[in-house]
């Protein structure tokens, strides 16, 4: 039986260039690098310059996938673009980044589940390349979650940071099995009488500002752990396979014990994990591009390669996303 398959082609990513470490930030709230570091496994966080906005960001790093894949501008059939943190309430910022690389065809859109934006913005370009509306799809998780905190809520402005990260699917075709490279698998899940566990106080409709983010950080970490190790089981279920299978679990990078349990519960052992929360704190929608760029990069993730991508995030959503690479 032949299939059509979204081979990931080529990855990208981007981090501002000025590091705030955690003694930095101990000079703006009350807070220590013990406490951040012991808490969540945060040592430093990428933030963007001032005038540096979520579609700049988005275009480094998706110039970069674009080299990486070796696919041109005029290929792209569509861009999906996972972002909590536009660069304007509307048009969607997929669209200015379409402009900037000079795409006049095809379409663009953003997708908005927070920090699992990444994953639907996979799953929505997947179904796309499978069903045969698009061919080729840049996809990118970009955020600049600084410009949302409450830098006086020491709760909350520790843990997050800016960044971008960008995936190039290209449509293949596959026999069926759970050997075929590219996408096996994805799975969504939304619960929505969570949304006030995590979120931002303001909007166009409600206030008419942007707001501030706002969380509860023990509820979501209550829930994290059972709905990522759940959400895995079932996009591994969906072709027969089980984590001792996976050569690499990618997932979002919210807080270390977070990740550390998760795998646990999944019976996989650390050095499976994929963790850059030390460098860049939780980046959303970016992490696990991020993460996904620089295990391509360093040679960690080969071709062949099981791969798990999961996050969970405000909404709350959460999903996963099982690649062959
Ligand atoms: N520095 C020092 N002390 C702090 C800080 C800080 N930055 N922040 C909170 N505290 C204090 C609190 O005030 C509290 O003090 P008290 O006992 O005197 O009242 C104490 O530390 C403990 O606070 P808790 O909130 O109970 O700390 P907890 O162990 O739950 O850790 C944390 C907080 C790290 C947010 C944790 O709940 C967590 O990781 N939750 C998951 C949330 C998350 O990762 N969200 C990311 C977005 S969602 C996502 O991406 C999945």
């Amino acid at each position: 039986m032949t299939l059509r398959r979204s081979q990931i082609v080529g990855c990208g990513s981007y981090l501002p260039a000025r590091v705030v470490t955690n003694d930095e930030m101990a000079k703006i709230v009350d807070t220590s690098d013990e406490w951040i570091t012991a808490r969540t496994g945060i040592k430093r966080r990428h933030i963007a310059a001032d005038g540096e906005k979520t579609s700049d960001l988005a275009m480094h790093a998706s110039t970069d996938a674009l080299m990486d894949a070796g696919v041109a501008v005029g290929e792209l059939d569509m861009i999906v673009l996972a972002t909590a943190t536009p660069d304007e309430t509307f048009p969607a910022t997929a669209t200015l980044v379409q402009a900037q690389l000079g795409m006049t065809r095809g379409f663009a859109f953003d997708v908005q589940a927070v920090c699992s934006g990444f994953v639907y913005a996979m799953a929505v370009a997947d179904n796309f390349l499978r069903v045969g509306q698009a061919d080729t799809a840049l996809v990118i998780g970009a955020e600049t979650f600084s410009r949302i905190l409450d830098w006086s809520d020491r709760s909350t402005c520790v843990l997050f940071g800016d960044g971008a990260g960008a995936v190039v699917l290209k449509s293949a075709e596959g026999n069926g099995t759970a050997e075929d490279r590219g996408i096996l698998s994805t799975r969504l899940h939304a619960d929505g009488r969570k949304h006030d566990m995590l979120y931002v106080d303001g909007g166009p409709s409600s206030t008419q500002t942007t707001g501030h983010l706002r969380m509860f950080g023990k509820e979501v970490f209550r829930h994290a752990v059972t709905n990522l190790s759940s959400v895995v089981d079932e996009t591994l279920e969906d072709v027969g396979l089980t984590a001792s299978e996976l050569d690499w679990m990618v997932p979002h990078q919210a807080n270390r014990r977070i990740l550390e349990a998760t795998a646990k519960k999944l019976k996989l052992s650390p050095e499976r994990v994929i963790v850059t929360i030390q460098d860049h704190a939780n980046t959303s929608a970016a992490s696990v591009p991020l993460a996904l760029d620089q295990a391509t990069s360093d040679g960690r993730i080969k071709r062949g390669d099981l791969v798990l991508m999961e996050a969970m995030g405000g909404g709350f959503t959460w999903g996963a996303c099982l690649a062959r690479w």
